[in-house]
């Protein structure tokens, strides 16, 4: 979010011209460089959230714990990285949908998480955050925000 106003910053200060597109605004991706490397937290399984999703859930590294030992809240910065796949064995990825914690009160409306969901290129799609947020909302079960039962 701050990144976004940043770029409006720059764009109304400094080159408007380079700013006035047709394109769609999306925002800058959130999926960490490094997030190959992630530890697994929650297998291989079929989506309750999607039709014919399969689904890997995968943090960074210092969430790990905080995530399969269930220690609430999560850290500011946490990301909670679920892998989409097209088929049971989860190999053909399709996408990802991202959560990414931010301080506690930040932005209770969004339960204090950035919502994001991106092509298995990493290319941010356009979403309803409002949808993520209320669904979270009711299958989190006291997890902070997250829903993949263990
Ligand atoms: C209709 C309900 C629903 C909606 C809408 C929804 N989710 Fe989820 N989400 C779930 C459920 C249920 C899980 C548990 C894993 C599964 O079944 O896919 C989950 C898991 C996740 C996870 C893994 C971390 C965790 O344990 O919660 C991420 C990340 C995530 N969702 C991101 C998103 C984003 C981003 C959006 C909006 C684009 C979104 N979700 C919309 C129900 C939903």
């Amino acid at each position: 979010m701050k990144r976004a106003w940043l770029a409006a910053a720059v764009c109304a200060a400094a080159m408007p011209a380079s700013c006035e597109s047709d394109e769609p605004q999306t925002e800058a991706s959130l999926l960490p460089a490094d997030h190959a490397s992630f530890p697994e937290v929650r297998g291989c399984r079929f989506s309750v959230d999607h039709d014919a999703i399969y689904v890997r859930v995968f943090t960074n590294p210092q969430a790990q714990a905080a995530y399969t030992d269930g220690v609430y809240p999560f850290a500011p910065g946490t990301v909670l990285l679920k892998h989409y796949y097209r088929d049971a064995g989860c190999t053909d990825l399709q996408g990802y949908g991202l959560m990414q914690r931010l301080d506690d009160g930040e932005a209770p409306e969004q339960l204090d998480w950035h919502w994001q969901e991106l092509d298995a290129d990493g290319k941010v799609q356009a979403i309803e955050v409002a949808a993520c947020v209320s669904c979270h909302d009711s299958c989190t079960a006291g997890r902070d925000g997250a829903c993949t039962d263990p």
